[in-house]
C-alpha cells in the first residue's frame, strides 16, 4: 500500500483533498470505513487527545490496521491537536501515521521550538507531522459575543507560517483563515481566501490543512481546494449525525436494548455524511 505522503502529494498535484474524519468508537468508525470503501477513497482517521484517551491509542491503531488489512484500503491515522510532546511521542511509538502538534496558542518562538522536537521524533519513525500557526478556535460565535468573525490576530500570518515551516521542517500546516471548529447556528464561517493565496505563495511544498470543515459552504470548500488545501478535517457534522440518529432510534423503540439492533441507523447516518464529503473533496476513486 502507498503511504500517506504519496496520497497528499497526489492530491496536491491533482487538486483534490483527503478527508480526515474523527471518531471515538467502533460504530462511528464503521460508518466512515463503509463510505471510503464504497467510494474507493483514501481517508485519514482522526482522534483528538480526548477521543484517543477514550478509545485507547493502541486500540485506535489496531482498529485502523484491522480495516487496512481486511479491505486493503489506504486508511491512515492522525493524532489530532496533540498539545504535549509526551503524548505525541506515545502516538508515534504506537503506530500513528501522522501527528498534529497544536502549539498555536504559544508564542511563535516556543511553537517553533516544540514543533521541532515533535518533528525530530516523528521523522525517526517515518511519521508525518502537521503544525499550526494562528488560532483556529471553537465555534467562534461563543468566543466573540455572537460575532463569528475571528480577531485578525488569530488568523494565520503568511510570513510567520513561512518562517515556521522553514525552521521546523514540519510536513503540513493547519491554517486559520476564518474556519473554526464546530457549527454555528448563526451562520457559516467565511473563508479569507486572499490570505490562503498569500500563504500558498510562500509555502509551496508543505501541504495545507483546513480544520473546522463542518459547516463550511460547499463553494468555499471547493475554492479552498483550488487554492491548495489538501486535507480537510471533519468532526462535528459526524457527531451530530450520529447522536441525533441514535437518539431517534432509541426514542422510536425505547424497549430495544441490543446495540447491534439500535446502532445501524446511526452508522448509516455517519456513512452518509462521509460520502458527501468524499464527493465534495474529490477523493472518490483516488486509491
Ligand atoms: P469540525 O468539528 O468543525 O468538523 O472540525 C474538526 C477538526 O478540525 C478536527 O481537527
Amino acid at each position: 500500500m502507498k503511504n500517506l505522503q504519496y496520497y497528499l502529494k497526489k492530491a496536491q498535484k491533482e487538486k483534490w483533498a483527503i478527508g480526515q474524519f474523527n471518531f471515538s468508537d467502533l460504530s462511528q468508525l464503521e460508518g466512515i470505513i463503509e463510505a471510503a470503501k464504497k467510494l474507493k477513497s483514501p481517508i485519514i482517521l482522526g482522534t483528538s487527545e480526548g477521543e484517543s484517551r477514550f478509545l485507547g491509542l493502541k486500540q485506535a491503531v489496531a482498529l485502523k490496521e484491522a480495516y487496512q488489512s481486511e479491505i486493503g484500503l489506504p486508511v491512515f491515522l492522525n493524532l489530532d491537536h496533540g498539545k504535549s510532546f509526551e503524548y505525541l511521542r506515545k502516538a508515534i511509538g504506537i503506530g500513528y501515521d501522522m501527528v498534529h502538534f497544536d502549539g498555536s496558542r504559544l508564542p511563535l518562538k516556543d511553537n517553533i521550538a516544540e514543533t521541532k522536537e515533535v518533528v525530530r521524533c516523528a521523522k525517526k519513525a517515518g511519521v508525518l507531522t502537521e503544525g499550526e500557526v494562528g488560532v483556529i478556535g471553537t465555534d467562534a460565535s461563543k468566543l466573540y459575543e455572537g460575532k463569528f468573525i475571528l480577531k485578525p490576530e488569530d488568523l494565520t500570518n503568511p510570513k510567520e507560517s513561512e518562517q515556521y515551516i522553514k525552521e521546523t521542517g514540519v510536513d503540513g500546516l493547519a491554517v486559520s483563515i476564518g474556519n473554526f471548529h464546530g457549527v454555528s447556528i448563526k451562520g457559516n464561517p467565511k473563508l479569507d481566501t486572499e490570505r490562503l493565496k498569500q500563504i500558498r505563495k510562500l509555502i509551496k511544498e508543505s501541504f495545507l490543512v483546513l480544520h473546522g470543515g463542518s459547516g463550511i459552504k460547499k463553494q468555499d470548500i471547493k475554492k479552498a481546494i483550488k487554492l491548495g488545501i489538501v486535507k480537510i478535517n471533519i468532526n462535528t457534522e459526524l457527531r451530530l449525525a450520529y447522536t441525533k440518529t441514535l437518539k431517534k432510534a432509541l426514542q422510536i423503540n425505547p424497549k430495544e436494548t441490543t446495540p447491534y439492533k439500535y446502532l445501524p441507523s446511526a452508522i448509516r447516518a455517519v456513512q452518509k455524511v462521509v460520502e458527501e464529503k468524499i464527493l465534495l473533496f474529490g477523493s472518490k476513486n483516488k486509491i
